[in-house]
């Protein structure tokens, strides 16, 4: 069953703080699957907040983008929906989620997940407002004493979301333990919407499992794809062909993390594109060679050349063969 106009099973995780323009496009360059932004919340954009807004603008992107929305609010979704159309959304997901706690004071995320007839009343106000389709994303519960994904999920249909996204965690457990893929597979058997499983899925072996597990339509991957944006790529060729992708090799690796700090530079400038490059560096040599010691250089850099030479030197002094956890 397709889930979007865009031709995947493989969805990239909305990430706050990841999932920027820059990663998007680097992770589209690599082959693409389904784009999520970041979360977007609906009070500040219906405020006209400018770092928002910058966060909702997807015009420019050539590729087509899901922008998230969080929020608590039926109206303020109904006006933030219109204002990510004009902004370029090609659909809008909601974030019943988010186990954070300053979202769920505000009533918004995984609160939701308890109250489900104010979540109803989003999902109808949101779908009424725009002529996009509309997708939800939540987990298996608020805790493990509150288990409702399934009639949550039922609740989401009936509401019309256009298909859903659910993570095999309970709010308690934030990103603990492993994902229930069997409350995923209790969903999928209830709704005839789509269903795209998350959680846990690392590499294209998990990604295939997590669908012949769940019989769900699509999966979701997030924090594996945090320092290798062509795992989404990779996932998708993978599930279309059921060939294997070839290992990403150092000289690879170096070439996708150079090009996703320029474009960290581009679109925040020098200066914090370099802070924001210190935690993408920790991923993305993650398992390699001597990364302990790189990682501990590269954060004390402050300098842009002086960085960019750092990288060039680690990656150019790696043996040319796949990472095989030989991180010491
Ligand atoms: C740094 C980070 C930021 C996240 N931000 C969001 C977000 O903005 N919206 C959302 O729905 N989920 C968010 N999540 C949850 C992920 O989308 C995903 O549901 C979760 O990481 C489980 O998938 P995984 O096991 O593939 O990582 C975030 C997760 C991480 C690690």
């Amino acid at each position: 069953m397709q889930i979007l106009d865009f031709d995947s099973q493989v969805f990239l995780a909305p990430m706050a703080g990841i999932t920027d323009r820059p990663f998007r496009a680097l992770t589209a360059s690599l082959g693409g699957g389904n784009i999520v932004s970041e979360m977007v919340a609906v009070n500040a954009l219906e405020r006209k907040n400018l770092k928002t807004a910058r966060i909702a603008d997807v015009r420019d992107e050539p590729y087509p983008v899901v922008v998230q929305l969080v929020g608590g609010d039926p109206a303020l979704f109904a006006e933030a929906a219109r204002m990510a159309v004009d902004l370029g959304a090609h659909s809008l997901d909601i974030n019943m989620g988010c186990p954070v706690k300053k979202i769920v004071n505000n009533n918004s995320g995984a609160a939701l997940m308890r109250d489900p007839l104010l979540a109803a009343k989003i999902i109808e106000a949101t779908v009424a407002a725009v002529p996009l389709k509309v997708s939800v994303k939540f987990r298996k519960g608020w805790d493990h004493e509150h288990i409702n994904a399934v009639s949550f999920a039922r609740m989401c249909e009936d509401a019309g979301a256009a298909y859903i996204t659910v993570h095999g965690r309970t709010r308690s457990d934030f990103y603990s333990g492993t994902a229930d893929w069997d409350i995923i597979a209790e969903v999928k058997s209830t709704v005839k919407i789509p269903v795209v499983a998350n959680g846990d899925v690392t590499d294209v072996f998990s990604a295939r499992r997590i669908l012949e597990y769940t019989g769900a339509d699509g999966l979701m991957i997030g924090r594996a794809a945090l320092g290798a944006p062509w795992l989404i790529g990779q996932t998708d060729a993978y599930l279309k062909s059921g060939k294997l992708p070839e290992a990403f090799l150092p000289a690879k690796i170096k070439a996708v993390l150079l090009r996703h700090i320029d474009g960290l530079c581009d679109y925040y400038g020098e200066r914090t594109a370099l802070q924001l490059s210190r935690k993408y560096v920790c991923w993305y040599c993650k398992g390699l060679h001597d990364a302990k010691r790189f990682r501990e250089q590269y954060t004390k850099i402050n300098d842009l050349e002086a960085a960019l030479a750092a990288v060039n030197a680690y990656f150019d002094g790696l043996p040319e063969r796949p990472a095989e956890d030989d991180e010491k």
